[in-house]
């Protein structure tokens, strides 16, 4: 139970894919408090396992604004099971410090999980909310993939990531968002 270090963009174990969890052990729930206690200190919406450097799939939202009470959700082994329309938003993550820029997402997910006992369960998000776009955010880190690998426009985001002394789009990196943009053409 600590806050740890944040991950920053250009470490390699954000772009490294994250293993199941096999047993809701001791571990994986003190693995839980210290992503809730690390996204709380940072004021984050959610934060992934890679970014405190652990290859394992789990990550926590929360989404409750500040005069609400805190909403902790946690997700280990997440598979996003349904998704559709399409949302254009500007995003950021606790390992780019301070930048931001336009990404595409699905606007409705549906995800399938097991919170911190074990136990499964089935979230639905709509209409391009914020707890939407976390979780497809979070899933993303489990799979080794960042934001900006969704950005709308890759030489504007470069531009960002520049002002904050942080490496460029990486090209190869780029996610086939085809889908989300036949959405967008509707
Ligand atoms: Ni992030």
């Amino acid at each position: 139970m600590a806050v740890k270090r944040v991950l920053q963009y250009g470490e390699k174990t954000l772009r490294e894919p994250s293993k199941e969890v096999h047993k809701v052990s001791r571990k994986i729930q003190e693995l839980v408090q210290d992503l809730l206690d690390t996204m709380y200190a940072k004021n984050g919406v959610g934060m992934a396992a890679p970014q405190i450097g652990v290859n394992y799939r789990v990550f926590v939202v929360d989404v409750s604004k500040n005069d609400e009470p805190l909403n902790p959700i946690v997700f280990i082994n997440p598979k996003i099971i349904k998704k559709s329309g399409a949302y254009v938003g500007q995003e950021g993550c606790i390992s780019f410090p301070e930048a931001y820029t336009d990404v595409k997402r699905y606007a409705n997910v549906m995800v399938k999980a097991l919170d911190r006992h074990g136990r499964p369960f089935v979230l639905e998000a709509k209409d391009g909310e914020l707890l939407a776009r976390a979780i497809q955010h979070e899933n993303d880190h489990l799979d080794g993939i960042l934001f900006i690998d969704h950005c709308v426009n890759r030489f504007e985001t470069d531009q960002i990531l520049a002002k904050h002394n942080l490496p460029p789009v990486d090209p190869d990196m780029l996610a086939d968002d085809s889908e989300i943009e036949k959405e967008l053409s509707k």
